[in-house]
């Protein structure tokens, strides 16, 4: 990243030293609720507390949850910006239309957002790698289990401080192929952020950590050969070197999560000069492209993971490794200009950022 000026810090007392991943709260949340009288009300800051549910509220049961992630980054000049959040906001509404909840309006989703971040703003340090993650969650509410969609919901936003997915390494982890479970099926729900994708995923990714590899490579249920995803990221490969690099990422073919990081990074390839491509890439050619030097590098991005190397493979018919086992340049030329851009220090020509304060 570029030399980063001094940062404001509010208040040190809040601020978390050596945040992981998801369990370093704030202080507040917003909910808000749907009945079909009033739609959308009722939206309420407040601080973050235990909820009070009946034991048979539906979502809890039948999974009719939907939820979104994403980030706020302090900025060079000590304000506070959120990456895409119109983008999520979208995403979010799909997601809640596949399991048939109420669409939280953009407007709302990204006031609620703005109340939040202004409220515990103050637990940001100013470590550039530090960022607030914001959890945006739907659930129906219905003390029912009739197998029905809820008539009520309750929309949910916290938030928690992030240090890295996985810590502050940028050196990369190894993967293993699932040959036994599938991430997503053809008209199923692969391609929204619903927690019913997520639970499922765990056992493959046990089946990783056992093989001991870092995370879970998803393949097409089908013909079990298409690359789809790894774990909650999604996957580029960069073919050949330097200005030439062409970079690959699987193309959406309706199982896959259309990422806002993959979306960024397409648009940041182009703007490098790299030549960007969607397509279809097999795990054999995965492994042969990689033996004879044609893929030199692999990373896997996210909002949580931002650009995450792949040094590794581990598969049924053997491992391979990727280019020399360490970060390519093109992977960490890529990384620096989408952290860069997350905290200003970058031009922002399609207005990604989303400025508070
Ligand atoms: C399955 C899956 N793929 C990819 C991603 C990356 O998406 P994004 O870049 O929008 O965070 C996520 C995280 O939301 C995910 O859960």
């Amino acid at each position: 990243m570029a030399s980063a000026p001094a940062l404001r810090v509010t208040d040190a007392s809040r601020v978390v030293h050596n945040p992981g991943h998801g369990d370093a709260f704030t202080d507040h949340m917003v909910t808000m609720d749907w009945t079909p009288a009033e739609g959308w009300h009722g939206a309420d800051l407040r601080r973050l507390e235990d909820l009070s549910l009946h034991p048979g509220t539906l979502g809890l049961h039948y999974a009719q949850v939907a939820f979104e992630g994403l980030k706020a980054h302090r900025q060079h000049d000590g304000t506070m910006a959120v990456f895409r959040p119109r983008d999520h906001a979208r995403r979010f509404q799909r997601s809640a239309r596949r399991v048939v909840i109420p669409e939280v309006p953009e407007d709302l989703f990204v006031r609620a957002i703005e109340d939040l971040i202004v409220a515990d703003e103050a637990h940001l340090s100013d470590d550039p790698a530090h960022s607030i993650y914001l959890r945006p969650m739907v659930f129906g509410t219905d003390p029912s289990l009739m197998l029905r969609p809820s008539n009520t919901f309750r929309f949910l936003l916290m938030a928690f401080v992030a240090g890295g997915f996985f810590g502050k390494q940028v050196s990369g982890v190894s993967v293993w192929v699932s040959r036994e479970h599938s991430r997503a099926i053809p008209g199923g729900t692969g391609d929204v952020k619903i927690a019913a994708n997520y639970a499922p995923s765990f056992l493959a990714q046990r089946a990783a950590e056992q093989a001991g590899c870092q995370q879970v490579v998803w393949l097409d249920a089908v013909e079990r050969r298409w690359v789809e995803e790894m774990g909650g990221m999604n996957l580029f490969f960069v073919r050949g070197r330097g200005k030439d690099a062409e970079v690959v990422t699987p193309a959406l073919t309706g199982t896959l999560l259309p990422g806002v990081t993959r979306d960024s990074l397409l648009t940041l390839t182009e703007r490098l000069g790299y030549r960007p491509r969607e397509e279809r890439i097999s795990v054999d050619q995965w492994r042969d492209e990689c033996r004879q030097g044609l893929i030199t590098e692999v990373f896997a991005c996210g909002t949580a993971a931002v650009v995450t190397p792949v040094y590794q493979v581990r598969d049924v018919d053997g491992d391979w490794t990727i280019g020399d086992g360490g970060p390519g340049p093109v992977t960490l030329r890529l990384r620096e200009a989408l952290v860069d851009l997350h905290h200003g220090l970058a031009p922002d020509p399609d207005g990604w950022l989303h400025r508070i304060g």
